[in-house]
């Protein structure tokens, strides 16, 4: 049979360990899938081949992608250039040429994916993204397929490797944030920009693909709330640990009678979920299902052939498809496209979770009255209250509250009406909490 022939654009972290691993495992690939896969054209301008095993075997390698697009003897794209243009044109094009996509390019589906996967459906394509979203954890057939019997309840993840090895550096070491984001870029863990890391875009992007997987939904990265790591404090850290709690920097995605809630931000979370014990660049995302009830999946999110390892399994599962009726292949967003429902997506000030709060107060009677007044005209019901020494020469105590679950509308007023206290000082620290029951 003849081989079927890939072109690779892109040989960069993950380029580079698509090449090797197929390289190195073309015999158990091939025994897998009875071809023989070829990279026969790459498009690459800035890479080393001293680091990439098998750069050899690369028959063609061209500095424009677009030629490697347009190649009529290329049956698969590897989309691993990034971003959102040339991608979306280069793969665009590469449906309109009948040819397969496979992509790493979770910014790329959680905007634009609704575009592509119509496109591709019209084309008889398939566009594959499990590189996409939390490494090599293949997350999104397990989804798609092993839970296909479920209805998803909530999913819950560590989507973001760069973030959570920040948080457990801090944690663990005491180190500083800016320090510890320059060891992740060094270590090539981090998006080409960081802020996407620790402003929890890049895990909005994963978690907007995981939503609409998860229920049935067009994407709709524009309604996915996003906040980052950057505030979080030495002592928020502490103070979380003394209370029993870790925080995790989570993307959550929960179906409510209302909407869906569908938001990125850091979380407090009790210390003996397994989660909570998932710690520097891995992932972790747990699945409620009505049938399975919670299941757990872990692995490297992130990494040169952790990340390849799920393009190349995307590679050998749209090979296998090459000769099956499009209509019976897996849909890209689990559900029928004609099934797909518009979903309400909650808007973050109607979404529900518990809460830390941190202030600073005057050490002096009546002050904690004042606060749990406009907490409880807030409706809002105190779980654990914490009062800490004051640093040395400080007039103010750190006073820590845990609350049960709230609306986020409610937990905003009563923020801005403690701030307004003369007995209080600065702003609110305000960490959601969630234990993932
Ligand atoms: N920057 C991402 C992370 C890479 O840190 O998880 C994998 O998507």
């Amino acid at each position: 049979m003849e081989p079927v022939k890939i072109g690779l654009l892109g040989l960069g972290t993950v380029g580079g360990g698509t090449v090797s691993i197929l390289t190195r495992n073309a015999h158990e690939i091939a025994r897998r899938v009875r071809r023989i896969i070829r990279i026969t054209h790459a498009a690459a301008i800035d890479y080393n081949p001293e680091l990439i095993e098998g750069i050899g075997q690369i028959e063609k390698i061209s500095d424009d992608a677009f030629v490697v697009v347009e190649d009529p003897e290329v049956d698969i794209i590897i989309e691993l250039i990034g971003g959102y243009s040339p991608a979306k044109e280069l793969v665009l094009k590469a449906i309109e040429n009948g040819k397969h996509v496979v992509t790493a390019n979770k910014a790329l589906i959680a905007l634009h994916g609704n575009e592509i996967f119509a496109a591709a459906q019209r084309r008889g394509v398939t566009v594959a993204f499990e590189a996409g979203i939390a490494g090599g954890i293949p997350i999104i057939k397990s989804m798609r397929e092993g839970l296909a019997a479920n209805q998803i309840e909530w999913i819950a993840g560590i989507i973001n490797g760069t973030g959570n090895y920040i948080l457990t550096e801090m944690r663990d070491k005491g180190r500083d944030f800016d320090d510890v984001l320059k060891e992740a870029q060094a270590l090539g863990y981090a998006e080409a920009d960081p802020t996407f890391d620790v402003e929890g875009i890049d895990a909005g992007h994963k978690l907007t693909i995981l939503s609409s997987i998860a229920f049935g939904m067009p994407l709709q990265f524009d309604k996915t709330y996003t906040e980052g790591i950057g505030k979080i404090e030495q002592q928020d850290v502490l103070y979380a640990g003394e209370l029993g709690y870790r925080i995790k920097h989570l993307g959550i995605t929960r179906k409510t009678a209302k909407g869906i809630e569908q938001r990125v931000h850091p979380t407090l979370i009790p210390e003996r979920r397994l989660i909570a014990n998932v710690d520097g660049v891995m992932n972790a995302v747990l699945v409620m299902g009505d049938a399975v009830g919670s299941t757990l999946y872990y692995g490297a999110g992130a990494g040169s052939e952790p990340t390849a390892s799920a393009v190349v399994a995307d590679i050998i599962d749209v090979v296998r498809s090459l000769a099956t009726n499009p209509e019976n292949r897996v849909p890209h967003l689990a559900f029928q496209p004609n099934a797909l429902s518009d979903i309400n997506i909650l808007p973050m000030e109607d979404t529900e979770t518990a809460y830390y709060l941190r202030m600073h107060a005057i050490d002096e009677p009546g002050v904690l009255a004042e606060v749990t007044r406009i907490l409880g005209d807030s409706g809002i019901s105190i779980e654990a209250i914490l009062q800490k020494e004051p640093a040395i020469d400080a007039s103010f105590v750190p006073i820590i509250f845990l609350t049960q679950r709230i609306k986020e509308k409610n937990m905003n007023d009563a923020i801005a009406n403690i701030e307004q206290l003369d007995v209080i000082d600065g702003e609110v620290m305000r960490i959601r909490m969630e234990t993932l029951e």
